[in-house]
């Protein structure tokens, strides 16, 4: 298949990449660089690589021309970023999703799968696990403009027939992935024998994917059919104190661990719980993200940071 990756050069879509291009598909990214370029050299000689905004009409036309399917994964993320920066966000968010549906119209691809998020369900009820028909709480411009997304793809293949899949994430970890995010920051802060900043009590929960069980798993569901929303969870809560402790025993760091109050302009994303059910990828895909936390940890120490501060 022809494959057209938006955000191709981020942290998922990079991995996303890597794996379509080893299964043999033929691989188009589109990206801005706003955050770099996380593609491996192997992988970048493989894909048609083009820079551009998302936001951009023709650019998205010219670069779906001919694919099958588009993962749009193009966002602006990172808590402090988006607080920062909630126009732009949403623009990126509705704008880049509008474009990437008008062109799938204006070349015929058969299907979008779509990057959402698990912060769409905020401060949702839930007893034991966060389940796909749950009344989900987005709060914050980031989570908004998933969710309006989802509704939109919903709404087009009820009116036009246009095949998509929502993909919600919840807390991807792995390999390349940038400071933006917890993992990588405290992993950054144990490797310098800084103090490892937890906000508030750190006893709130987050339930983390592995990188490659969470690219598993949108392979598997680029099978499913129709309109969609499916949970990609790793169905284990942590305490992000928790976490910190991990991390810092991994790396045998002299760290310790500071607990700070979270800035203000941070509420709306301070959630107390969040854990995710991933049965309903089970039911449609046959297969459930599996990696424990410390082997995914260990992982990373082993493969990104131990072999860095060896070559340093
Ligand atoms: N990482 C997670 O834990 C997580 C959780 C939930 C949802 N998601 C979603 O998954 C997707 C990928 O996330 P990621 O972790 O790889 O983030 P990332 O920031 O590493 O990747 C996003 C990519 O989009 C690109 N981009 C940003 N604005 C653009 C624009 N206007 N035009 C073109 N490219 C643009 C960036 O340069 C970057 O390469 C995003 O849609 C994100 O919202 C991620």
């Amino acid at each position: 298949m022809k494959v057209l990756i938006t955000g191709g050069a981020g942290f998922i879509g990079s991995h996303l990449a890597d794996r379509l291009v080893n299964d043999g598909h033929e691989v188009v990214v589109l990206d801005s660089l706003l955050r770099g370029n996380k593609l491996s050299k192997d992988t970048f000689q493989c894909i048609h690589f083009i820079k551009g905004d998302v936001r951009n009409i023709d650019i998205v036309i010219t670069a779906s021309k001919g694919c099958d399917v588009i993962f749009h994964l193009a966002a602006v993320l990172g808590v402090d970023i988006v607080a920062d920066n909630p126009v732009e966000t949403m623009d990126v968010e509705v704008i880049g999703t509008r474009n990437v549906i008008f062109a799938s119209e204006v070349n015929n691809v058969k299907k979008i799968m779509y990057a959402s998020t698990s912060g769409i369900y905020g401060h949702s009820v839930f007893e034991k696990t966060l389940t796909e028909e749950i009344l989900v709480d987005p709060k914050t411009s980031y989570a908004m403009a998933k969710r309006f997304n989802e509704i939109y793809l919903a709404s087009h293949y009820q009116e036009r027939g246009l095949s998509s899949i929502s993909l919600r994430f919840f807390n991807v970890y792995g390999l390349r992935q940038d400071n933006r995010m917890v993992v990588p920051l405290f992993f950054e802060q144990a490797m310098l024998n800084q103090p490892i900043t937890v906000f508030g009590t750190g006893e709130q929960t987050r339930d983390f994917t592995f990188i490659d069980d969470t690219i598993e798993s949108c392979v598997r569901c680029m099978e499913m059919a129709g309109n969609e929303i499916v949970n990609i969870a790793n169905e284990h809560e942590y305490q992000i104190k928790e976490v910190a402790q991990m991390i810092k025993e991994i790396t045998q760091s002299k760290s310790e661990i500071h607990y700070i109050e979270a800035p203000k302009k941070r509420y709306d994303y301070e959630v107390g719980r969040r854990v995710g059910s991933s049965d309903k990828l089970q039911q449609f895909c046959n297969y459930k993200p599996h990696t424990l936390l410390a082997d995914g940890l260990e992982k990373i120490y082993k493969e990104q940071y131990l072999k860095t501060s060896r070559n340093a």
